[in-house]
């Protein structure tokens, strides 16, 4: 940042006390830094809104009952905070991070008798995807999904998925798709996965405990079906995606991102696909779409 610059340095929220980033910081025992004994959420926010911000926190409630944790606020001032650390920190195009663990205890695996849970929510913004990665599309590894069995649930805990997205990066690729014993591909390390068939059929895995249900997956389908496209929830293996006509990834930081070679395979002509570029199109028309509630 330049010298003589006075805009406020970017703030993080960090129970309940709004603090420079720079500074922002959990206790040693948090049991999030032990045990990774907490869940997150990615909320993207676009033209200064929040996108989906009400699936995003359905989400956040459901991970956090599934592990047992408490909500630390009510939805109302989660809402609220998300807006004030907008509002300092001038994001109109990027994303509100929001983290909750269990809390602080001494170290001891059960469950804290009296531990609150910790919030952390920081924002960050996000540059426009170049137009040369849409023009191009992006590629994608595979490699085994040797993740657990409850991927539903937002955790922080996300070992495999970090190895998996350094061995795409090494390879030079966006993301790796993650395969189950079955030869069927689950999902990306942070992003769903799609294919269309040649005979126009989007395709992308069921949601139950072996994927996260992305809430931009959640969205695409809502507006595939109002569009009249061709649709199915199902296991596709890789033999298919390799083969398949088209394919792409969702989520809170790729939309709808064209997928055009999978390993050393490009798929259908190697161009970003017509129907995935149309799908783009429609939801960022979406996203454009969206007015501050209230
Ligand atoms: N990742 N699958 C996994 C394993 C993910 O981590 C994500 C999101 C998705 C897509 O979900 P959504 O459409 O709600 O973003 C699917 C976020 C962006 C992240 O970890 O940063």
């Amino acid at each position: 940042m330049s010298k003589g610059k006075k805009s406020m340095p970017r703030q993080a929220y960090v129970n309940g006390r709004y603090t420079p980033h720079n500074d922002a910081a959990v206790h040693i025992e948090d049991r999030g830094y032990q045990f990774a004994d907490g869940v997150y959420e990615v909320v993207p926010v676009y033209n200064g809104i929040l996108v989906d911000e009400e699936p995003h926190l359905d989400r956040l409630e459901r991970s956090l009952r599934e592990l047992q944790i408490e909500m630390p606020m009510s939805r109302a001032a989660m809402k609220l905070v998300s807006r004030e650390l907008m509002r300092r920190n001038g994001l109109s195009r990027g994303f509100v991070y929001m983290q909750i663990t269990r809390g602080v205890a001494p170290r001891d695996h059960k469950f804290p008798a009296s531990a609150s849970p910790a919030l952390v929510m920081t924002t960050r913004q996000m540059k426009p995807h170049s137009p040369d990665m849409i023009e191009k599309g992006v590629k994608v590894i595979t490699l085994r999904d040797i993740r657990w069995e409850r991927c539903d649930i937002k955790s922080v805990s996300l070992l495999p998925n970090i190895l998996g997205k350094q061995a795409a990066a090494e390879a030079g690729a966006y993301e790796a798709w993650q395969i189950d014993d079955d030869g069927n591909i689950t999902e990306g390390t942070s992003a769903n996965a799609w294919i269309v068939t040649d005979s126009d059929t989007v395709v992308t895995r069921h949601a139950n405990s072996e994927i996260l249900n992305g809430i931009t997956r959640v969205a695409l389908l809502d507006l595939i079906e109002k569009e009249g496209f061709k649709l199915e929830e199902r296991a596709f293996s890789l033999e298919e995606a390799r083969t398949a006509r088209e394919a792409f990834v969702t989520s809170s930081s790729s939309f709808v991102m064209p997928v055009t070679q999978i390993d050393d395979n490009p798929v259908g002509n190697g161009h970003p696909g017509i129907l995935t570029m149309k799908l783009r199109e429609s939801y960022i028309a979406y996203m454009n779409s969206l007015k501050e509630a209230g």
